[in-house]
């Protein structure tokens, strides 16, 4: 069956390599991405897609009732790959309320008006309504905890994180209540290209080609479970196409690594594919500030069932990911160039100052 998309949050980071992943595997597809250009949000991102007579982008908000009504209608979309969001931990801190707003309140919306628009459909079983969410509504773990399950219970810790659950806990409802076809996912910590810069990886890559120091929150042994994109990407299309609804799906890259460590593999990459750096060896940058309120210390995802149930596992690892991920900052300076902004340099200032 060929399918009708929306993506919302398709001109993020995730979403964006969501919509190439589709475009390219299954091009008879239709896909409308519904995005509201946050400060996150590029329409360069889909630069690649855009000509395509398939692809439709539109800018609005995901509390737009008006705006996804008529889009489900007259794209008479069948599947909703749901991105949207406000995604940045550090964010959350300064400012909760607009995570409220776009996590909690912009989900419901869109689970309203997909219920309206699949009941007056008949109720069609091929339906889908995907939850992209994240792997921090579990908290945080101890040294030896086991990673996290698809049964472990909820636990968030930031204002992130607990906006999440709540979107989680709306479209499970809506499965238990209506038996709207949902699925939810909970990833690990994602990286690659098209990543906004304030986020780790990338905010190390950048800050390291521009010789500014490299802030490591607390004693830099936070621990999180990398996952490259495009294998999250491709764990995504298996859940949309076979994932059972109303189920749950934990999504990892097995990939344990503490922040420090993690950083010191970024400048060793560095380091030698860059050979006029303005500070060598790119480590001689590292900073360690003050820490992030609230910080959870690790994150582990245990990926059986996308395993056994659904023939998915990653298959980059964290040595070729970052490599790749590197060499796609170094040669896309001017997608992210502009992205240092003066909106950027206030918020930068107000985290690490
Ligand atoms: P991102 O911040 O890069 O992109 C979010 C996109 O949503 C942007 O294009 C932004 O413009 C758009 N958006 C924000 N508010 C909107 C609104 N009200 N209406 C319409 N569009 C809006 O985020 P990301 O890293 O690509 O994350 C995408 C999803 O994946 C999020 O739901 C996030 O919680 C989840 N997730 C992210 C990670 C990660 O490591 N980045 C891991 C697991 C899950
Ligand atoms: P981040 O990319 O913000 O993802 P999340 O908080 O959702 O896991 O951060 C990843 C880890 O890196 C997290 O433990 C916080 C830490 N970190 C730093 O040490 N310094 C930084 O400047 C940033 C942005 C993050």
């Amino acid at each position: 069956m060929s399918r009708r998309l929306l993506v919302t949050g398709g001109a993020g980071f995730i979403g964006a390599n969501f919509v190439h992943h589709w475009c390219q595997a299954y091009p008879d597809d239709r896909v409308v991405v519904l995005d509201a250009l946050t400060y996150a949000g590029n329409r360069r991102n889909l630069a690649a897609v855009e000509e395509r007579d398939n692809f439709r982008f539109v800018q609005g908000d995901i509390c737009d009732r008006s705006i996804i009504d008529q889009i489900l209608k007259t794209e008479s979309i069948d599947t909703v790959a749901h991105f949207a969001a406000e995604s940045h931990v550090d964010r959350s801190i300064l400012g909760p309320g607009a995570f409220v707003q776009t996590n909690v309140v912009g989900t419901f919306t869109l689970l309203e008006a997909f219920r309206q628009h699949w009941q007056v459909n008949s109720q069609p079983a091929d339906y889908r309504f995907l939850h992209v969410s994240t792997d921090e509504v579990y908290g945080s773990l101890g040294p030896k905890d086991p990673p996290f399950s698809e049964t472990t219970p909820y636990a968030p810790n930031s204002p992130y994180s607990a906006s999440k659950a709540g979107s989680d806990h709306l479209v499970r409802a809506y499965y238990h209540t209506y038996r709207l076809p949902t699925v939810i996912t909970n990833c690990s910590n994602n990286y690659g290209p098209y990543q906004f810069p304030e986020k780790l990886i990338p905010l190390m890559c950048i800050n390291t080609l521009i010789g500014k120091p490299l802030p490591v929150y607390g004693d830099g042994k936070n621990v999180r479970d990398w996952l490259y994109v495009g294998d999250h990407c491709r764990a995504l299309d298996r859940v949309i196409h076979f994932g059972t609804q109303g189920e749950t799906y934990n999504i990892g890259g097995n990939n344990e690594v503490e922040n420090i460590t993690l950083v010191q593999m970024l400048c060793q990459i560095i380091d030698e594919l860059v050979p006029d750096l303005p500070v060598r060896p790119a480590s001689d940058l590292i900073t360690f500030v003050k820490d992030r309120l609230g910080h959870d210390r690790r994150y582990a995802i245990n990926a059986n069932k996308m395993k056994t149930q659904l023939g998915w596992t990653s298959e980059v690892t964290i040595e070729q990911g970052l490599r790749l991920t590197v060499e796609w900052y170094l040669t896309h300076r001017d997608w992210w160039q502009p992205l240092l902004s003066e909106e950027y340099q206030t918020y930068y200032r107000q985290v690490y100052q």
